[in-house]
């Protein structure tokens, strides 16, 4: 019986992190998208930050599983306008800058799970977005 999308990504996301250089590019490709997106990071710690990004990875793609939506609803918080103030326009290069590092990381990559990883993502990134 074939994966669901979120198992796939569940799975592909497992062998990305195998390597902690996963998130030190996805920061290079992400910071590197755009200079208001780098502005963003001049004062953050990036180690501590790439590792609360494993962790919210995670979270986006346990939501798509079914799990509740709260921690994603808190990252709605942080991101919000009253907060980091993070446009929702720039969640596409966020995803683009992603789909990039999967590419890389992934030895298993297939095209297929380009459309996976998207799909499996949208839904989390419109929870945190949407509490703009
Ligand atoms: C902080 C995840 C999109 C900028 C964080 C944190 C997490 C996180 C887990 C730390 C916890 C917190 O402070 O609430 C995510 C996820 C995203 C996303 C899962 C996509 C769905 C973005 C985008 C930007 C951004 C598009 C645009 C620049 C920031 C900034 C911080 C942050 C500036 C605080 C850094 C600091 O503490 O200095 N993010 N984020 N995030 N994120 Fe995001």
């Amino acid at each position: 019986r074939p994966l669901s999308d979120a198992d796939a990504v569940f799975q592909s996301y497992g062998r990305c992190c195998r390597s902690e250089r996963f998130f030190e590019d996805f920061y290079t490709h992400f910071m590197g998208s755009s200079e208001a997106i780098r502005a963003k990071f001049v004062d953050t710690d990036m180690p501590a930050q790439r590792h609360l990004l494993r962790a919210g990875l995670l979270w986006l793609i346990m939501y798509a599983r079914g799990a509740p939506g709260g921690k994603l609803r808190d990252l709605g918080k942080s991101h919000s306008r009253g907060g980091y103030d993070i446009h929702p326009s720039w969640y596409g290069l966020w995803l683009d800058a992603l789909m990039t590092t999967i590419r890389s990381h992934d030895p298993e990559y297939v095209p297929e799970l380009e459309r996976q990883w998207r799909a499996v993502m949208q839904g989390g990134i419109d929870v945190i977005s949407g509490a703009y």
